[in-house]
């Protein structure tokens, strides 16, 4: 039995994976760390929350004396770090939380991970620590950070301190960095679900710029897949990138939603460009493929169909959301551009 530290696991991707390793295998007694943020819903947990090797505690990262109180109580010897503040849209709003969850909340697991000695300290990162591509290329584990936003920047940070930890302290570290992914549970400031529930609400798309801005989208399965196999098998001081070579332009996206509900394309609005807006992101996922044997498994029109299906039968989940403080965020956002 391992017993696994997750943090942010009542979030997006952290909740997605938790339900799937718990129904997997039985080899993980999982202890999921989450500060419950406006993004951490424990509804997202309901399939494993009654399962004897699942424990939540409600806490922050950063807290360094409660990290280290539950590496005791809970003899942790593995961190998977899921835990950060994810949104570009808010990092440009205000940096200071993502510097604090994204760069000293991980320094925290760091440190305290290096005094109880973990076997596997996983931090999952992001392609966008890379910066932004033009019409060409892809993103290898060889290319140079070069963060643009106070998002990436704060995720680009955490990256280069746990590299640190494996250069300096022989700390057994991996990393993963994955493109944009998309699934059930993904709170509705993101692009597809957004777009998807404004769509159910015969509300304005806001496409930001000219909607030409390209993302690789990955089905939030297919990274955790992949995260579990670089848990078990990948090599110390590594990076792992995760794609499914599934580029598309914004626009696209949308209309492919707009089309899958039968809604017409008049509730699109171009609006103000998001400043310093990342033209393309793209992933080379060789490395994993060829030394750890993944590949995604999901198609792009299979996967996105589920996911639409899944906000429409739903809405119990996401009407809870969208009305609250989330409607401040969004009066915020949206309608000062
Ligand atoms: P999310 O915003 O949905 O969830 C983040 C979770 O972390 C929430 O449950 C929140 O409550 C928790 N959290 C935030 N601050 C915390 C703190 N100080 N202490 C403890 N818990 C805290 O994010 P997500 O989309 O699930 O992303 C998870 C991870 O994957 C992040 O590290 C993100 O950078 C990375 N990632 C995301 C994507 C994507 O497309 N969403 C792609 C690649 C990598
Ligand atoms: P997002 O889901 O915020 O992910 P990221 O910025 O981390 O890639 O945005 C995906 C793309 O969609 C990005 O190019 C910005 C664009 N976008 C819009 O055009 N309108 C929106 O309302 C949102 C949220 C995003």
């Amino acid at each position: 039995m391992k017993n696994v530290l997750v943090t942010g696991g009542a979030g997006f991707i952290g909740s997605n994976f938790i339900n799937h390793i718990l129904n997997e295998s039985d080899d993980y007694n999982i202890i999921n760390l989450d500060k419950l943020t406006y993004a951490g819903n424990l509804e997202n947990l309901k399939l494993s929350e009654d399962k004897k090797n699942y424990h939540f505690v409600k806490g922050d990262i950063c807290n360094y004396e409660l990290v280290d109180y539950l590496f005791q109580k809970f003899q942790i010897k593995f961190v998977i770090n899921f835990a950060a503040e994810s949104h570009v849209d808010r990092s440009i709003l205000g940096s200071k939380v993502f510097y604090e969850t994204n760069v000293i909340g991980t320094n925290v697991l760091l440190e305290v991970s290096r005094k109880h000695q973990v076997k596997k300290f996983l931090q999952v990162s992001t392609d966008e620590v890379y910066g932004s591509l033009g019409a060409e290329g892809l993103f290898t584990e060889k290319t140079p950070l070069s963060p643009n936003s106070p998002y990436s920047s704060s995720k680009a940070a955490a990256d280069m301190m746990v590299q640190a930890f494996y250069h300096t302290y022989g700390m057994p570290v991996v990393t993963t960095r994955c493109s944009n992914n998309y699934g059930p549970f993904q709170f509705p400031e993101k692009l597809i679900p957004l777009m998807i529930i404004n769509s159910l609400n015969n509300k304005k798309l806001p496409v930001y710029g000219d909607g030409m801005n390209v993302r690789d989208w990955i089905y939030v399965i297919d990274h955790n897949k992949a995260i579990d196999l670089v848990f078990e098998k990948g090599k110390e001081g590594e990076v792992y990138n995760i794609g499914a070579s599934n580029e598309m332009p914004n626009i696209e996206i949308i209309k492919l939603i707009l089309q899958h509900l039968n809604k017409g394309k008049e509730l699109i609005e171009f609006v103000k460009d998001r400043p310093g807006h990342d033209k393309r992101y793209a992933i080379d996922s060789s490395k994993i493929q060829n030394e750890l044997g993944w590949k995604p498994h999901f198609s792009f029109e299979q996967a996105i169909e589920h996911t639409i299906d899944w906000y429409l039968e739903n809405k119990q989940w996401w009407s809870r959301i969208i009305s609250g403080d989330y409607l401040k965020y969004y009066e915020l956002q949206y309608n000062k551009r």
